[in-house]
């Protein structure tokens, strides 16, 4: 087992580290920046060009990867929802023929989401997976798949999943809504080279982070919040719940706008607050972290250099500029680390959490 960390203590570390690769990965082939259009030929031509509506079902991380790809969406003008695949019996909207599911998946194996594809394929939808598993279920059973090459992950805290399932949906969202709009979007121009770039930039902020000494100061609180507003807020849930998976400690995420609406009155100087600034509406997100801040809780601020939010906050970790759409994501990077290296500090058994399963087969 060891052989196979390489020079790396735990597994998750590692595959913090493959990210660049991961990505690079999972973009070959699929853009074309010369032409500023998604490339993305795993599917015909005009694939998605009657899809009406899309719902995204999923758990765990590849859940908040989903909301992510959900938000991106909606964000590219395709009316889109993601649902946790094992309350979809119970909530699923209404399905036709002009309804795409997507079952994002790593594993291809998670029983929740299983049952969630097959209830939409028996409803009439049209179905496709988002998962790392060639041959798995999942990809056997949907009408399409769309495969992330991240690469064998053992860590049963997923990191570079993730990153690349956030990806590949960002992609397949454009592509999802070039195909019903007939033409690529307008933002296409700037957002494909900043996608091309994200390898890069995940080296730059693994090469310089201070994620260890963000842990170093803050493990042993009594509490750890994760807030984030659009993109950020998927970010902000899967923050805490790695936080939680790998450390043991109590961690929650919310929307930035949320937290005054209940969770403050749990915000004391025991509860540092992770706020995640990704270039939408960042000044209410700022808002909000100072309010948590005027009751004594320690801000850390997840941004560019240079933000307003490094002066206010009580410290920062820093995130490469890119497009707000994927800003998200390399702030996710830094909280992946520092979960890693406070869950180092408490000595828990990082790549193999109690009670946690990689993939969870039974309903
Ligand atoms: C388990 C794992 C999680 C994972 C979830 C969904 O609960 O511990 O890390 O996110 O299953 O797995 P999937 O393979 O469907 O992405």
């Amino acid at each position: 087992e060891q052989a196979g960390k390489g020079e790396y203590d735990h597994f998750m570390l590692k595959e913090i580290h493959e990210q660049p690769t991961a990505l690079s990965q999972a973009l070959e082939g699929r853009i074309d920046t010369q032409n500023a259009r998604i490339a993305l030929a795993d599917f015909e031509p005009g694939t998605f060009a009657d899809v009406d509506s899309v719902q995204f079902v999923a758990c765990g991380t590849s859940y908040h990867a989903a909301l992510y790809g959900s938000l991106a969406l909606k964000q590219a003008g395709i009316e889109s929802t993601a649902l946790l695949a094992n309350e979809y019996s119970v909530s699923a909207p209404p399905v036709d023929d002009d309804t795409l599911v997507v079952a994002v998946t790593q594993s291809g194996e998670t029983a929740d989401t299983l049952n969630a594809l097959r209830q939409a394929e028996a409803e009439g939808a049209m179905t496709v997976t988002v998962t790392n598993v060639v041959g798995s279920t999942a990809a056997r059973e949907a009408d399409e798949a769309l495969f992330i090459r991240a690469g064998p992950e053992i860590g049963v805290a997923a990191t570079k999943t993730f990153s690349s399932q956030a990806v590949m949906l960002t992609l397949l969202g454009q592509r999802i809504a070039a195909d019903r709009h007939g033409e690529p979007s307008a933002d296409l121009e700037t957002l494909l080279p900043d996608l091309a770039a994200m390898p890069d930039a995940i080296d730059d902020l693994l090469a310089e982070t201070d994620a260890e000494a963000i842990a170093e100061r803050y493990h042993g609180s009594r509490s750890y919040f994760f807030i984030g507003r659009g993109l950020g807020f998927p970010v902000a849930l899967e923050g805490a719940l790695k936080f939680k998976e790998i450390t043991y400690e109590h961690a929650e995420g919310f929307a930035s706008g949320e937290l005054k609406h209940g969770p403050l009155a749990l915000v004391t100087p025991d509860t540092p607050v992770f706020a995640i600034f990704t270039g939408q509406e960042d000044e209410k997100t700022l808002k909000n972290a100072e309010e948590a801040q005027t009751r004594g809780a320690p801000v850390i601020a997840v941004c560019p250099e240079g933000h307003r939010a490094v002066d206010v906050a009580d410290a920062h970790l820093e995130i490469p500029e890119t497009d707000a759409d994927l800003a998200g994501l390399l702030a996710n990077v830094q909280l992946q680390l520092v979960s890693y290296y406070a869950a180092d500090l408490l000595d828990r058994p990082i790549d193999k959490p109690r009670n946690l399963a990689k993939s969870v087969t039974v309903e």
